[in-house]
């Protein structure tokens, strides 16, 4: 086998032949970075991917498959990372979907929970031994303004009951920054940090299936008031490098400052049942 990979700093991007993540992995690559592009269509990818190199004249740019809403994808995804990268020095969890119909993946799981937070705690936490190693290392999780219109049900965390997709949507983006902080507790004196972005209201193709065709429209009707992706891919590249927030964790960044988020994120009690609720629903892990 060749040389395991470490040279620069490592990082990961999921979701990055498009929108948010695209612009984030090219910002990192222009930037020096060694980037894996993590993404479930591979003929997309394959074509984003070039397109970055070309741009930026990056040759450390990688591109891996994993669909993160499937568990076992995640871990077969992990397990290829380890077998070629020796280390790790940013994940930025950026892979998002909203879905207008209630679906479940094969494992059962409500998709947009599935997608949105249980793949980004499998991912993160199948890698958190090479994020410790590499330390300082960030963990970056993409959630949404949406998140303070989110509820977390733990009787319902999969919506069984009345599906609502961009309820369901808040709600994935009110759990991921719920489990961010209980992560970066949990990292305390690591060297590993965990923080939230919040990339704003940003012209992708998030809207697509969100919703009913009344949403549809809305989100079509408000596109001139949206920035672009390459803007709202800023706020993510800051927090993987920016020099003064190193050792800064538990926190939510929008336009590249700290804010505030939903009061409930910071209940550590909701915190420790969340973490509970995901290892019982997830089971173990491979690691
Ligand atoms: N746009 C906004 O206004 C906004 C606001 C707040 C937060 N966000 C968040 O920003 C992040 C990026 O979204 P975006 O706006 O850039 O939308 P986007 O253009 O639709 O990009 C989403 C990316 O995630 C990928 N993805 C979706 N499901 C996946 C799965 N199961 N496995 C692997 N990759 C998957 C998509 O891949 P495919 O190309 O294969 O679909 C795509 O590359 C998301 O977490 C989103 O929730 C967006």
């Amino acid at each position: 086998m060749s040389e395991k990979v470490c040279t620069g700093q490592v990082c990961i991007v999921t979701g990055a032949n498009s929108g948010i993540g695209y612009h984030t992995a090219k910002g990192l690559a222009e930037r020096g970075a060694t980037v894996v592009m993590v993404v479930r269509n591979m003929d997309k990818g394959e074509t984003a991917m070039e397109e970055i190199k070309q741009a930026t004249g990056a040759s450390s740019v990688y591109l891996m498959h994993c669909d993160v809403s499937d568990v076992a994808s995640v871990d077969r995804f992990t397990k290829a990372f380890k077998e070629r990268f020796m280390c790790l020095n940013v994940l930025i969890n950026n892979a998002g979907a909203a879905f207008s119909k209630r679906q479940e993946t094969e494992a059962g799981f409500e998709k947009t929970i599935a997608t949105n937070y249980l793949g980004v705690f499998r991912l993160t936490n199948n890698l958190l031994a090479m994020l410790r190693e590499t330390e300082p290392s960030r963990i970056i999780n993409i959630s949404s303004g949406m998140h303070k219109t989110g509820k977390i049900d733990f009787d319902d965390i999969m919506m069984e009951k009345k599906y609502a997709s961009m309820k369901q949507y808040a709600n994935s983006k009110l759990i991921v920054t719920t489990f961010t902080y209980a992560l970066a507790r949990r990292l305390v004196g690591t060297g590993v940090t965990a923080n939230v972005v919040e990339p704003g209201f940003v012209a992708t193709n998030l809207g697509r299936n969100m919703g009913g065709l009344r949403d549809r429209i809305a989100f079509t009707i408000v596109r001139p008031i949206q920035i672009s992706a390459e803007k709202g891919a800023e706020t993510s590249i800051w927090a993987a490098t920016a020099s003064e927030i190193e050792g800064i964790s538990g926190k939510t960044f929008a336009k590249r400052k700290e804010t505030e988020s939903a009061e409930i994120t910071y209940d550590e009690e909701i915190q420790d049942r969340l973490w509970d609720w995901t290892l019982k629903t997830l089971g173990e892990h491979p690691d």
